[in-house]
């Protein structure tokens, strides 16, 4: 089989890594792919947004079946591009991934279906959202409606910090259009947790949870990023909040989308918070996390393709998808400086060990040498029988990867340990 995957990162490394354990497959295309993923698929200089180009390429090189792993060409209709020329695609169409592409209509979905989540305001005029600020409780959250590389999301602690980022969004357009309308929310305590789960549309497989690692510091300081780190599964998500979280939320969800004529194939990510009162939703994806995906595909035991198959098809019900009973822990290598501004272009060198667990984020190929290409540059995966393990061999075996200005943190891992003493 000839496959095709859109994207260019860790995840996009992970996902390939585990497609490739099918023996049926012969070549995977990446789109663009970076300079580690060349390793692992054949990279071709198509942008992950060039949804005619991805199309049109697919046609021409006879794809049997497509992966559309990033937020923006999902939201731009990759799926549906490709669909068209009868090229099935794991991910949700356009008129789905809206529950990533939207926080107004995410949170207006949940509202009318009565699926727990923070309390909420939506605003499309500044003065309004300004005066709204003047008496909500503190702290508060404001986030941009839109697509925002994961930064459209303020916690302000003051009312002034907050009125700020109503202007940076509604009048300075800091996100672009993405900010024309905002949406202002409780703030919720807890624990947070990410289930990234398959459908078909008619069932839900969650995959093992897991935990994210946002801020840039140790001990969850400094500013918010991409995710720096990731173990799974998440000790906080026990069985009891599993399946609470099934009845309430991933059910009610998938029930919610058939309901609005804009049924959800793919992988569907669940960013929840154990607030003292229950599970809420603190943001839905529509594909899979980065650098969770990195944690959560090397403990999945069952066939990727298989699996995205079955939930483009629509047989989910009848496909395994069973994960090991271990622990994994993936540390994030990233350029000092990031998630503002760094250098690049250093040199990465890698031993042997350490390429076989390690998914490059941001580097390209220049005369073959591995140079830095971007903020978070690669993730060091590794596996053991208990979280400890995990997080000491990730650690060591990241040694292992080198260059100039790298950054990591050295908590990744602590807080789950704790949780589970
Ligand atoms: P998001 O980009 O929606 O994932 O938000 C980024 C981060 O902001 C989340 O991972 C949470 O840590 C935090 N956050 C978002 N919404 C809330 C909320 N209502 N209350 C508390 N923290 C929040
Ligand atoms: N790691 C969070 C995300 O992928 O959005």
């Amino acid at each position: 089989m000839k496959l095709l995957v859109v994207g260019g990162g860790g995840r996009e490394h992970a996902i390939i890594r585990s497609l490739k354990k099918n023996p049926q497959v012969e070549i995977i295309y990446a789109l663009p792919g970076n300079g580690g993923i060349a390793a692992d698929a054949t990279c071709v200089p198509i942008g992950a947004t060039e949804i005619d180009k991805i199309a049109a390429f697919a046609v021409e090189n006879a794809i049997d079946y497509a992966v559309a792993a990033p937020d923006d060409p999902l939201v731009l209709g990759c799926v549906d591009a490709l669909t068209e020329k009868g090229i099935p695609c794991f991910g949700p169409r356009a008129n789905a991934a809206i529950i990533e592409g939207s926080k107004v209509f995410s949170k207006n979905l949940m509202h009318k279906y009565g699926i727990p989540t923070a309390e909420y305001a939506v605003f499309d005029q500044m003065d309004a959202a300004l005066s709204y600020l003047d008496t909500a409780p503190i702290p508060t959250v404001v986030k941009a409606d839109g697509l925002a590389l994961g930064k459209g999301v303020i916690i302000a602690e003051t009312r002034e910090a907050a009125k700020t980022a109503v202007r940076d969004m509604m009048e300075a357009g800091v996100f672009g259009k993405s900010g024309s309308r905002v949406v202002i929310e409780e703030f919720l305590t807890g624990p947070e947790v990410s289930v990234l789960a398959f459908t078909d549309g008619k069932v839900v497989k969650p995959m093992v949870s897991s935990m994210d690692h946002k801020r840039s510091g140790d001990n969850d300081t400094g500013l918010n990023t991409g995710g720096m780190g990731t173990v799974a599964p998440n000790p906080y998500y026990t069985p009891e909040i599993a399946d609470r979280c099934m009845k309430e939320i991933f059910l009610p969800t998938i029930a919610a989308m058939n309901a609005e004529g804009r049924t959800f194939q793919g992988c569907l990510y669940f960013g929840l918070m154990l607030t003292p009162n229950g599970p809420k939703v603190i943001e839905y994806n529509c594909r899979f996390g980065d650098p969770e995906t990195q944690v959560v595909l090397p403990l999945l035991e069952s066939d990727l393709l298989t699996i995205m198959q079955s939930c483009t098809n629509g047989t989910l019900a009848e496909t395994e998808v069973r994960f090991a009973h271990k622990h994994a822990c993936c540390v994030i290598l990233a350029s000092r400086g990031y998630p503002q501004s760094y250098q690049k272009g250093f040199p990465i060198t890698m031993t042997e060990e350490a390429a076989r667990h390690t998914y490059v984020a941001g580097a390209k190929l220049e005369n073959g040498q591995l140079l830095t290409s971007g903020g978070r540059v690669t993730g060091t995966t590794a596996i053991a029988g208990s979280l400890e393990e995990a997080i000491r061999e990730a650690y060591r075996i990241s040694d292992g990867v080198r260059f100039e200005n790298a950054y990591r943190r050295s908590d990744i891992g602590q807080r789950a340990l704790q949780a589970l003493k």
